[in-house]
């Protein structure tokens, strides 16, 4: 085991030099224009896996992006683990609020910027990692690994989930094991053992035939944004609660054992308002706010669009209108019901003055796991030895879809060993990757796999 720390030790400036590489490849899964570099991207992470020495690998074809997979199964009877991840990336827009070209990663203040750096290259190239140095200085591994790394995570999983139909011999397995969520706070080592599922909707809104000037016409027929924001304003009430009927019939309750454990987990509700420049804090009445951004049903506008947005002012009385609402949701609802529950609520209050349509976008369900599970609490025992520190558990606020289909499928157990930060910017202009979150993360995988031996 020393040896391969060592060795971890020794070459941590070439990790940062190949991870360079793989942020260098601009694979936005959501972006037509960038098919050819996403399918570039799995022909890196195939070659990589075959550098470590992973055998059978193969880059799977699909309907969308490819699928990644590679394995080591030279341990006839110690556990299979199976590490995911996704090597697509979100769009880097808006562009000049970046200090650095999204796709030349810079180090710098310890961190790596740079598209993908924590969400998710940076994080599946940790496990990458941790098996080269077990490779290259033992010739074997403690247990037999699989890696399928994904092209379209940032887009659903489609065709993940299709292929995971189809191929469970070759992915069966005893665990799953995934960095792609976040550490409760910087330097404390986090379990998540539970993810927010989503529901994203559209609403429409059309009024007149065509824009017409506010002066002639205003007053006489009814406005498409004035009457969007109605039906939006009608969506929650001053509790924070959503209106919509049924919305939390299917949410499970908090058990007390669970909520005596969120009241551990050291949270500045102060801090947190600093950092995001608010005055105040706001949302459901009656939770704390790492239950409102973790353990709760939510529901927000990403964006709204109609009339005239450009310089200075234009009269004008607007023809449409529409906003795109996301919901993220808990354990067990379902995002198809939840679907149908906002577009039967949102046509009962749009007035007959407009036509609504409502759209679903695209949904994802929670997850949810015990943290008993012997794999779990071995990831946990990983995580606490590289950092020092103990590990703690607590449930994710965002999505990653396929996890469910994981649980449900392949019927193991899924460990979120996360090892960004909420703070690292995904998504946004920006985003980095703290290098001692990096190194830990090599350390805190060598240390699972080893740990996983004994299972
Ligand atoms: N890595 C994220 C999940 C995540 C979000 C972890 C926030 C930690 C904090 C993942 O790549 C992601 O962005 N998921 C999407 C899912 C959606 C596109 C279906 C999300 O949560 O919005
Ligand atoms: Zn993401």
């Amino acid at each position: 085991m020393d040896k391969v720390l060592n060795y971890i030790g020794k070459n941590q400036k070439r990790y940062l030099k190949e991870l360079t590489e793989y942020l260098s490849i601009p694979s936005i899964s959501t972006l037509k224009t960038h098919k050819t570099d996403v399918a570039r991207c799995a022909g890196f992470v195939s070659d990589h896996l075959k550098k470590i020495g992973m055998k059978k690998v193969k880059i799977f074809k699909t309907k969308g992006h490819p699928i990644v997979y590679g394995e080591w199964m030279g341990a006839p009877g110690k556990p299979t683990v199976l590490i995911y991840g996704h090597y697509d990336v979100q769009p880097v827009d808006p562009l000049n609020l970046w200090n650095s070209d999204p796709f030349k990663a810079v180090v710098k203040d310890g961190k790596i910027w740079a598209r993908g750096a924590n969400d998710n290259k940076g994080q599946n190239f940790i496990h990458m990692k941790s098996v080269e140095a077990y490779m290259a200085v033992e010739g074997r591994l403690p247990v037999n690994v699989k890696f399928i790394i994904e092209g379209e995570e940032e887009i659903g999983s489609e065709n993940l989930e299709i292929f995971l139909k189809h191929n469970q011999k070759l992915l069966k397995c005893d665990a799953v094991l995934i960095s792609d969520t976040s550490l409760f706070a910087e330097d404390q080592p986090t379990i998540s053992y539970g993810l927010r599922g989503l529901c994203y909707m559209e609403i429409e809104v059309t009024g007149p035939n065509k824009d017409l000037h506010s002066g002639s016409f205003g007053g006489s027929v009814a406005n498409p944004i004035n009457e969007l924001a109605k039906i939006i304003s009608k969506l929650q009430d001053n509790n924070g609660k959503i209106k919509i009927p049924n919305f939390y019939k299917d949410v499970i309750p908090f058990t007390k054992k669970e909520r005596e454990n969120f009241k551990t987990l050291k949270f500045s509700d102060g801090k947190f308002a600093k950092e995001l420049g608010v005055k105040e804090l706001q949302g459901e009445k009656g939770y704390s706010t790492v239950e409102r951004i973790s353990a709760r049903p939510t529901l927000d506008c990403n964006g709204i669009v109609g009339g005239f947005t450009g310089e200075g002012a234009k009269t004008v009385l607007p023809s449409k209108a529409s906003a795109k609402v996301s919901m993220r949701l808990v354990p067990y609802q379902d995002p198809v019901k939840i679907a149908r529950e906002f577009k039967k609520y949102v046509m009962s209050i749009a007035p007959k003055s407009v036509k609504v349509e409502v759209k679903e976008l695209h949904g994802g369900l929670p997850f949810y796991t015990s943290f008993e599970n012997d794999y779990v609490v071995a990831a946990a025992n990983a995580l606490s030895k590289a950092f020092g520190r103990k590990a703690v558990y607590s449930r994710e606020g965002g999505s990653i879809p396929i996890v469910v289909e994981f649980a449900n499928q392949l019927k193991a157990p899924v460990i979120l060993m996360g090892l960004g930060l909420d703070s690292d910017n995904i998504h946004s202009p920006n985003e980095h990757f703290h290098l001692s979150n990096f190194e830990r993360g090599v350390l805190s995988s060598v240390y699972f796999l080893k740990e996983a031996e004994e299972l």
